[in-house]
């Protein structure tokens, strides 16, 4: 365990030359019932630093983080604010220390304008200003961090980017110095995160304290100035980062075990055409969402989509599944014509699918965990109850899935586990005839030992020989796993490389639309 600083400190510690600790949490003890959610943390924050909160989903931040603005109480342990002990009764005290969250989930009221949100429960004079006051107010707070929002609109017209925005806003009116941001890129685009770290840096640049919530190492590793790790409520260590933390290091103490992340090619030669997509076309309601699509994927290949959530690939997917039905065009799998047949048809002819829809296409949430694993089956299932037991029980272990066991109701899921159940079932080789996997954002929201446990088992599957398409927003992803990579942009296929010399910012700004000429 890496040691922090402050340990037996009484008081206030003043390295000589360092930033002023601003906030400072000692032997923080939190328990809810049946768990501790915070055993003994110590953390720090001083004026002017991104100091990062990684742990995995239930690792405590959240808590940490709610008792540093005021929500919870701890059951034991102090709060320092520039040295000296605070009580903190609630978030209105938090913030008359200078101190917001911004949760993860907004709490905002769609109905009002953004100002009106942001003016919300401050009881300073905003009321006594008019509505055009109330707007340039918010408007100048708003601008002297770059973040773009219209004092005017109606709140529950944006985007959750927008709203996030809002929150923060918020958080910087009502006067906040130090702000715990609860997982917010977890809602965002990666474009929509670029410019969230750039406001983060402008609010540290004018002496604000951030306190980053998140489980995703990459942005950990780049935009924090020190981390501290959190694992079943305990802190496993503090790492002093700069921009450049070591991702491998972080995952360490965030999991426990090592992780390997590292990118993984096919190791055998390629096979057969398994798909083959010639000249399709989609049009709905009028628009054109899929046009000209062609490619193939290969026996032991893997062909990584990349793309900006809306630009087609959910309805790709779904045209391959057979669950949509191409306007012109055809689609094969395995050598045999699945167009317009359907998706038992699909099935049938060896495909596999993770939607990106877990609950709506993926899982019946009003049955099992274990029927769910047995649903895709070609066998019978009240027969094959009891023998499929044991290996529904091995994989929630496997899959680290959070449930009281096989018989747990799909719809008692968090989204996480839910996920999970789900490329549980379809990459679990139960289905020993699947030739085709077509899987969407296969590790959006789950832990990276989860990740690694997905990109493993995505990693087997293709050394089986199986031909698999992987779409995904994150890009990271498809540049270290696909064989080569399609990016697509408003329906149309418009850069093709191979992953292994793919070049990040030609992808990226493929899926810009910023490529001249076409594919
Ligand atoms: N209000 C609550 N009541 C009961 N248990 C809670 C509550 N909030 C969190 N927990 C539990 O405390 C642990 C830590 O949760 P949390 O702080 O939300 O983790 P994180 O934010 O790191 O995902 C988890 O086991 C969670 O189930
Ligand atoms: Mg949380």
């Amino acid at each position: 365990m890496t040691s922090s600083a402050h340990e037996g400190a009484q008081g206030p510690h003043h390295a000589s030359g360092a930033a002023p600790v601003a906030l400072e949490a000692i032997g923080i003890v939190k328990r809810f019932p049946g768990v501790l959610a915070n055993d003994d943390v110590n953390f720090d924050i001083q004026t002017g630093e991104v100091h990062t909160l990684l742990g995995e989903n239930g690792a405590g931040k959240s808590t940490l983080a709610s008792m540093l603005c005021g929500l919870y109480q701890p059951d034991a342990g102090r709060i320092l604010r520039n040295g000296v002990p605070i009580e903190l009764p609630s978030p209105r005290a938090g913030l008359q220390h200078g101190i917001a969250m911004v949760h993860q989930h907004f709490r905002l009221v769609d109905r009002f304008t953004v100002a009106e949100n942001v003016v919300l429960g401050s009881r300073d004079l905003s009321f006594k200003l008019n509505r055009r006051e109330l707007n340039d107010a918010v408007a100048a707070v708003a601008d002297t961090y770059g973040l773009p929002v219209d004092p005017t609109a109606t709140v529950g017209d944006l985007s959750v980017g927008q709203r996030q925005r809002v929150e923060i806003v918020k958080a910087l009116y009502q006067g906040a110095e130090i702000l715990l941001l609860d997982e917010p890129t977890a809602v965002l685009v990666p474009a929509e995160v670029e410019k969230l770290f750039e406001n983060v840096h402008a609010m540290t640049q004018t002496g604000k304290s951030v306190v980053f919530i998140s489980h995703k190492l990459g942005e950990v590793a780049r935009i924090s100035d020190r981390v501290t790790v959190l694992r079943n409520g305990c802190v496993t260590g503090h790492v002093a980062s700069k921009g450049q933390a070591d991702a491998k290091e972080l995952a360490r103490l965030m999991v426990g075990r090592d992780i390997d992340l590292a990118a993984q090619r096919a190791s055998h030669p390629i096979g057969h055409e398994v798909l083959q997509i010639r000249d399709v076309n989609l049009t709905m309601n009028g628009v054109n969402v899929l046009s000209n699509i062609s490619f193939n994927v290969h026996e032991g290949e893997m062909v990584g989509i990349a793309g900006v959530a809306g630009n087609g690939q959910r309805e790709l997917a779904d045209v391959i599944a057979g669950l949509l039905s191409p306007t012109s065009g055809t689609i094969s799998i395995g050598g045999a014509m699945s167009t317009d047949r359907g998706p038992i048809a699909a099935r049938e002819l060896g495909l596999a699918y993770v939607p990106e829809d877990r609950l709506g296409v993926g899982l019946v949430p009003s049955m099992s965990i274990l029927d769910n694993l047995l649903l895709t089956r070609d066998r019978n299932i009240v027969v094959d109850r009891a023998s499929v037991m044991p290996e529904a029980t091995r994989l929630i272990d496997e899959f680290e899935i959070k449930a009281n066991g096989p018989e747990h109701m799909a719809r008692k899921l968090s989204g996480g586990n839910a996920q999970k159940v789900l490329l549980a079932r379809e990459l679990s080789g139960g289905r020993t005839a699947t030739k085709l996997l077509v899987v969407c954002s296969p590790t959006r929201g789950l832990d990276v030992g989860a990740i690694e446990t997905v990109r493993r088992l995505l990693d087997d599957a293709r050394s089986a020989g199986q031909a698999i398409l992987l779409i995904s927003e994150d890009l990271d992803e498809i540049m270290s796993l696909a064989d080569r990579v399609l990016v697509i942009y408003r329906g149309a296929i418009v850069h093709e490389t191979p992953g292994e010399t793919a070049s990040l910012e030609k992808v990226g700004a493929a899926m810009a639309g910023l490529t001249q000429g076409s594919a």
